[in-house]
């Protein structure tokens, strides 16, 4: 199985990198320690974030949430992962786009499969 790799963020300047490989030591920027960001996978507000999976044609569709996501200014969906076979395919958005991202596939990458989200107030999602 894939490891899912870490998502650090600055809650300073905003700074958000993935880790390629987790080492021992901890991440700062801004003079401070980057805050590993948990996945969540239990919704509970109005707003929808679970990464919503669907097969299609060329490969795999991935929606968030179950009720489309606000695309706002101020909140909406930065960029959906998908992690397929030991690949990371990611999209990025902006407000106003729509918060679904289709990946094209080869038949046989389907074996292990899993998507993430960044929500730019709620945090990070996975399916
Ligand atoms: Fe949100």
């Amino acid at each position: 199985m894939t490891e899912q790799k870490q998502v650090c963020r600055c809650n300073i300047c905003g700074n958000m990198v993935e880790v390629l490989r987790t080492g021992g030591g901890t991440l700062v920027c801004c003079g401070h320690p980057m805050e590993i960001l948990k996945e969540k996978d239990g919704d509970v507000g109005p707003e929808k974030h679970i990464p919503i999976m669907e097969k299609t044609e060329f490969g795999v569709k991935v929606k968030v949430g179950s009720v489309p996501h606000p695309m706002e200014e101020n909140h909406y969906i930065e960029w959906i992962e998908l992690i397929v076979d030991g690949k990371i395919y990611r999209k990025y958005f902006s407000p106003g786009d729509k918060p679904e991202a289709e990946f094209e596939l080869k038949s046989d990458e389907t074996s292990e499969i899993r998507a993430r989200e960044y929500c730019t107030i709620h945090g990070l999602w996975r399916s």
